[in-house]
């Protein structure tokens, strides 16, 4: 069993956070096993050794935290947990868990070895917080009744269960919340072979005829990202059912995505538009993240979340302490001529402090 509490909207094409439709499409591709699950080796190799000793001794997982960019799927792998140990998944996010009292409702409601998934879980209050770690530790909450002199704390034991956190943010969390997890699982962008074969499942499922060129130039712009991937593989084929004969080639996507302003690489328009910025305006850097962020009319955590892990992946930026930098590799992608300056980087796109 699934429970959803609290799904955000968001309009980019190929902005990784969840949109209503991707909510929709992600449920219906999310793979069920460890074994459908396409990339992430190192996580799922780990993962199915502790399910598999959780399982053995009869005892729920380990607290799990789960971190990385957005849209790697921390969800769909929580799902995978659950169902691979058996238990029922209660989904929700850190915004959601308004007051103290929203929590415990949420912890009293689990069966045993049940699984919480708390996404966000950086946006918890400090409130909230203070709930989950004798949660955590000792499975037990107490529970303050009355007020005033009057007031008194009872303790309530709690069924033995697991938390799952995930965040983007991993250096926000709070160092006793962290401390609490026994697995801590960082999760990378995927390679574009992994998004070819998760674009080819997705359109299978899905029932998209699809080649594997068509798939891999979809992957190839997905920024690594399996939620992009599947977003852009409806995109496309929009354009294979009006312009071609409904089957995604390497031609119709390459038109298609051309269409969404998503360059060869994966670049979308905020990404150019960063980097611009940044040369053009900042003769290529270092410029602090909250002055570009004001100069180009954007939330400095989009460029961070969003933008950065992708840009630095390609090696087209760098963060130094003095603020972010333009690489020569982000010159020429963009066509400009590459200036050195004493701050910007070296050919192999390595910063010279
Ligand atoms: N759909 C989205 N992410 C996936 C993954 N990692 N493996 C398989 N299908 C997916």
């Amino acid at each position: 069993m699934i429970q959803t509490e609290d799904m955000e909207f968001a309009p980019r094409v190929i902005s990784p956070e969840v949109s209503e439709e991707d909510c929709e499409i992600e449920v219906s591709l999310r793979p069920q096993t460890l074994h459908e699950y396409i990339g992430q080796e190192k996580v799922k190799e780990n993962l199915a050794i502790y399910i598999e000793a959780a399982k053995r001794r009869g005892e729920p997982l380990d607290h799990v935290l789960l971190y990385g960019p957005p849209g790697l799927g921390k969800t769909t792998l929580s799902g995978i947990i659950a169902h691979e140990l058996g238990v029922n998944l209660r989904i929700t996010t850190g915004p959601a868990i308004e007051k103290p009292g929203d929590l415990v409702s949420l912890l009293t409601s689990l069966s045993d070895n049940d699984v919480l998934f708390i996404d966000e879980i950086h946006r918890l209050s400090r409130a909230v917080e203070e709930i989950l770690y004798p949660a955590m530790e000792d499975r037990v909450i107490d529970i303050i009744i009355g007020k005033g002199p009057s007031a008194r704390s009872i303790r309530m034991d709690l069924k033995p269960f697991t938390l799952i956190g995930a965040t983007t943010r991993a250096g926000q969390l709070s160092a006793p919340l962290r401390d609490r997890f026994g697995v801590i699982q960082r999760l990378e962008l995927y390679s574009p072979e992994q998004l070819t074969d998760i674009v080819r499942r997705s359109s299978m499922i899905l029932g998209i005829p699809c080649t594997r060129d068509g798939a891999s130039e979809i992957a190839g712009r997905s920024r690594g990202t399996p939620r992009i991937a599947n977003r852009l593989l409806k995109r496309v084929r929009d354009f294979a059912d009006v312009m071609g004969n409904g089957e995604i080639t390497k031609e119709i996507a390459n038109i298609a995505l051309s269409r969404q302003e998503i360059d060869e690489l994966g670049l979308d328009s905020l990404d150019r538009r960063m980097l611009d910025m940044i040369i053009k305006g900042y003769g290529g850097g270092p410029v602090g993240l909250e002055t570009l962020a004001s100069a180009i009319g954007e939330e400095s955590v989009t460029l961070e979340d969003v933008c950065e892990p992708f840009l630095m992946q390609l090696g087209f930026l760098g963060r130094t302490p003095r603020g972010r930098c333009a690489t020569k590799l982000a010159y020429e992608h963009l066509g400009y001529k590459f200036t050195d300056t004493p701050d910007s980087t070296a050919d192999d796109g390595q910063l010279t402090l």
